[in-house]
């Protein structure tokens, strides 16, 4: 059973669509072992533990990047993490994170990048004119969501779309892809172990 821990900073929304696509069998052989977020207001908190989910809060406080991701990592380990996936986690993570569980960590983002890395994607999008937006799913590394992609999908920018209307169908492919993408993950994994 593969163990997945999905990092959260605020409504959770694709954690809910993992955690969901998990429950119904779409990512076999997986389980939500943690919800971990830095906020301790997330709204996805909530729905995780009405969900039957292990949450935990590690704010950042007064400490360095280092001190605080040190004690994400250290609960991470203590779980046997196998997978983790970064969820609307609006941090940027230490090279020891990255290096702790290298090719182990994917995140979710709402533009087709290498377009768009950082925030406020989507309003990147409608001021570049662009026709074609969407989300990527890419591993974690270094730089600015500029990790391997491993899965993308389109959305088109209509006339008249503003932000909220561009992020809300945006949204709607991120809930599909992530899970798919994590299950193609894991079956890689599977493999590459037997
Ligand atoms: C999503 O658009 C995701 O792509 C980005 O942050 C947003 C998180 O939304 N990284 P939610 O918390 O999953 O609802």
């Amino acid at each position: 059973m593969h163990r997945l821990a999905i990092l959260i900073s605020g409504r959770g929304s694709n954690m809910v669509a993992l955690a969901d696509a998990v429950h119904a069998g779409a990512v076999p052989n997986a389980e939500v072992a943690i919800v971990i977020s830095d906020q301790a207001h997330a709204g996805g908190l909530a729905k995780a533990t009405e969900r039957g989910i292990e949450t935990l809060v590690i704010e950042r406080r007064a400490r360095t990047r280092e001190e605080h991701d040190r004690e994400v990592i250290a609960a991470l380990k203590e779980r046997r993490i196998d997978l983790i996936c970064l969820a609307g986690y609006m941090r940027v993570l230490s090279t020891e994170f990255i290096e702790a569980f290298r090719g182990r960590i994917l995140n979710i983002h709402p533009s087709l990048l290498p377009s768009f890395p950082g925030l406020n994607a989507q309003q990147q999008a409608l001021h570049s004119g662009a026709k074609l937006s969407g989300c990527t799913v890419h591993f974690v590394d270094e730089t600015l969501d500029g990790g391997p992609i491993i899965a993308q999908r389109e959305v088109a920018v209509l006339d008249g779309d503003t932000a909220e209307t561009l992020s809300a169908r945006i949204l709607e492919q991120e809930h599909q892809l992530y899970p798919e993408t994590v299950a193609t993950v894991l079956n890689r994994i599977k493999s590459a172990q037997v």
